[in-house]
């Protein structure tokens, strides 16, 4: 089977500089940054700056931005020029409260005369120096799925690339994405196009592109806790069969990911940020219930450390 490119996905409080190194330790092709404010990126570089450093062995990498102002995402998107991302992403997905009130991310979907406005003018203010790429969903609800005329409109409007998570907005999480979806925007339109949703075993991963000729396939949760993912995924599409994980290489992998975070944050930082991302190394295991208990209630990286060692001892 092709060797499709693999993205991970961006997670807004897990897709920092370390989970990214550590994906593309286990082959992941492209990574994308956690969501960074248009607003932020334009008032206060300095908070916003950490969202979009990238290291040279990150490339190729996505800056992904949101906001509602199409002046203001263009004028953060030539901000971002001198950090040479190799796609600036524009999220019109997000579900959240707080965005979606804001008139960005998925409520782009409802005013799609904006949305075009707006990636026109990013176009327009990156002048070819990065790859643009929209990111969105099925629709605001059941009743109002305008995935292929929003496609059709971003492409028109100038987007090199796009990103389809089929859910609705207000199914949020809930439910199955719908991969139908992916395929009938897969054929109505000529740029190419990343397959999002549920993706999260090597067996999805195949399914997702035999069912829908995606171009693309980008992970999220599935690669929690799972960077390997995307490196069994690789063999699994070359081979037909991929190697299983060991304890020792969940071990080695979990503390790798600790190491790496103390490359980029304060330990006290570390601390406070690993503790989920290190419960979902354990989740569905033995003894997940326990580590998550004691990681919790770990104030150093040397405990969290032992814990993880004691943990797959057993
Ligand atoms: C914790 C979390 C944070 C997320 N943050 C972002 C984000 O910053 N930008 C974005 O476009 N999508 C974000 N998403 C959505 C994912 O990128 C992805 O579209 C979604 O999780 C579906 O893919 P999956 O089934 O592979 O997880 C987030 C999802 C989760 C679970």
């Amino acid at each position: 089977m092709a060797n499709i490119p693999l993205y991970l996905a961006p997670l807004a409080g897990y897709s920092d500089q370390a989970f990214r190194r550590l994906c593309k330790d286990w082959k992941v092709d492209y990574l994308v940054s956690e969501m960074v404010s248009a607003d932020g990126l334009i008032r206060d570089q300095d908070k916003t700056l950490a969202y979009v450093t990238f290291a040279e062995e990150e490339r190729p990498y996505s800056v992904q931005i949101f906001g509602s102002d199409p002046l203001i995402l263009a004028k953060a998107a030539a901000a971002l020029l001198p950090f040479k991302p190799d796609f600036i992403d524009i999220n019109m997905g997000c579900p959240v409260r707080k965005v979606v009130k804001r008139g960005a991310g998925s409520a782009l979907m409802k005013d799609p005369l904006r949305a075009a406005a707006i990636v026109k003018e990013v176009k327009n203010a990156i002048q070819g120096a990065a790859i643009l790429s929209v990111k969105f969903r099925s629709g605001w609800d059941l009743n109002s799925l305008n995935y292929l005329d929003f496609g059709l409109k971003m492409q028109d409007a100038g987007a090199d690339l796009l990103c389809l998570h089929p859910r609705t907005t207000s199914q949020v999480f809930s439910g199955l994405s719908n991969w139908e979806h992916i395929q009938k925007l897969k054929q109505a339109i000529s740029i190419p196009l990343i397959g999002n949703g549920d993706v999260d075993s090597p067996e999805t991963a195949a399914k997702m592109l035999k069912d829908t000729a995606c171009d693309a396939i980008m992970i999220g949760r599935g690669a929690l806790g799972r960077p390997w993912l995307f490196a069994q995924i690789k063999q699994f599409l070359k081979d037909g069969y991929y190697q299983p994980i060991t304890k020792d290489q969940i071990l080695k992998t979990s503390l790798t990911h600790l190491d790496y975070a103390l490359l980029y944050k304060e330990e006290f930082v570390v601390v406070r940020e690993m503790r989920s991302q290190l419960c979902h190394y354990a989740k569905g295991m033995p003894g997940s219930k326990e580590l998550r208990e004691k990681i919790n209630h770990s104030s150093s990286v040397n405990e969290l450390r032992e814990h993880l060692r004691q943990w797959l001892s057993h």
